[in-house]
């Protein structure tokens, strides 16, 4: 009876201590982001959850946090160099207090389209700056699209003057709040999660961003007037800490980022595909007037905007403006 009792204990024991070790072998990736699930960069995260669960089950697990509710926009980048989050894709436009080259992709105008930009990103000047970070402690593992913005207002926007003393929400980047105080408005850097009830309560008059984000959040209920003016690019890097990324074993690790690549590409796919049906399902919700610019309007934005560049060409460095400009 003892005998029996001594031998159930052990096996408790070593199955204790088995399931400890199983445990604390897998490895936990906490993948934050501050969109819906339906975008680009929601239905990315979810892919990537499901190619390393599938391919990597019981080794690496991935736990996908949207709409801000682990970390919202201006906490994550902190909260990954202490550990709390392995994975993130903030907006290209978040990171200055950790490089001042991703810059370039705010300036106005620069990129004609989606596909200039994808040039750049994958060209010599776009892969280095995945390696900008480096020194923060923070590894960017590839860029995932969103599309090209466009201006939200309760007032009609078909000239630059029509934005002056008016009070735009903008991410936390000084060449997007340059590019707003160059038509005399009023730049004021939120938070994404507050954006919709910023403008729901006007205490803000408009924001920019792409097709995607405007119709998930809903911007386009509380908004009368859309300006389709593609002035600029809004997309990604998904980034990492250096700590963790290089604490997975080189095997596994090269089985992660194969899956990322692929939710990328996955991502980018939605990413194309968003910027017209959503754009369409504003249109059709006629919740929002959508205002066409014709060439003459829209080089009057250019004229206004573009001199933003000149003020950011030696934080962002001549070269890499350079290779921006010629990916068009
Ligand atoms: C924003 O803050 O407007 C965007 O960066 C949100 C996002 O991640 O797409």
């Amino acid at each position: 009876m003892s005998l029996t009792k001594n031998m159930l204990g052990l096996t408790t024991a070593l199955l204790c201590a088995f399931s400890l070790n199983v445990s604390a072998e897998q490895i936990e990736i906490k993948f934050s982001h501050v969109v819906a699930e339906n975008t680009p960069k929601g239905q990315m995260a979810l892919k990537f959850k499901a190619l390393v669960e599938e391919r990597l089950a019981g080794q690496v697990v991935v736990k996908v946090f949207p709409n801000s509710q682990l970390f919202g926009d201006n906490k994550v980048l902190e909260a990954m160099q202490l550990g709390d989050v392995q994975l993130a894709a903030p907006s290209l436009s978040k990171f200055k207090k950790y490089t001042k080259k991703l810059q370039v992709f705010d300036l106005p105008f620069i990129f004609n389209d989606m596909a200039a930009v994808e040039r750049f990103q994958q060209g010599e000047q776009g892969q280095k700056l995945l390696n900008s970070i480096k020194r923060k402690g923070l590894q960017g593992l590839g860029y995932l699209h969103n599309g090209m913005k466009q201006l939200s207002s309760s007032s009609e926007m078909a000239t630059p003057a029509d934005l002056k003393g008016k009070k735009f929400r903008i991410m936390s980047s000084d060449v997007l709040a340059a590019q707003f105080h160059a038509v005399d408005a009023v730049p004021v850097k939120k938070p994404f999660s507050e954006v919709f009830t910023l403008l729901q309560t006007k205490a803000i008059d408009g924001q920019e961003n792409t097709w995607s984000n405007i119709y998930s959040k809903k911007f386009f209920e509380v908004q009368e007037h859309i300006t389709e003016s593609n002035h600029g690019v809004l997309d990604y890097l998904v980034v990492t800490s250096r700590d963790f990324w290089y604490s997975i074993p080189k095997d596994i690790r090269k089985d992660v980022k194969t899956a990322l690549d692929e939710a990328i590409a996955y991502g980018n796919e939605i990413a194309s595909q968003k910027s017209k049906v959503d754009k369409q399902r504003i249109v059709e919700s006629k919740r929002a007037t959508i205002k066409e610019l014709s060439d003459e309007e829209r080089q009057q934005w250019v004229e206004a905007m573009k001199p933003v560049w000149k003020r950011f060409e030696k934080q962002i460095g001549k070269k890499v403006i350079d290779a921006a400009i010629a990916a068009n």
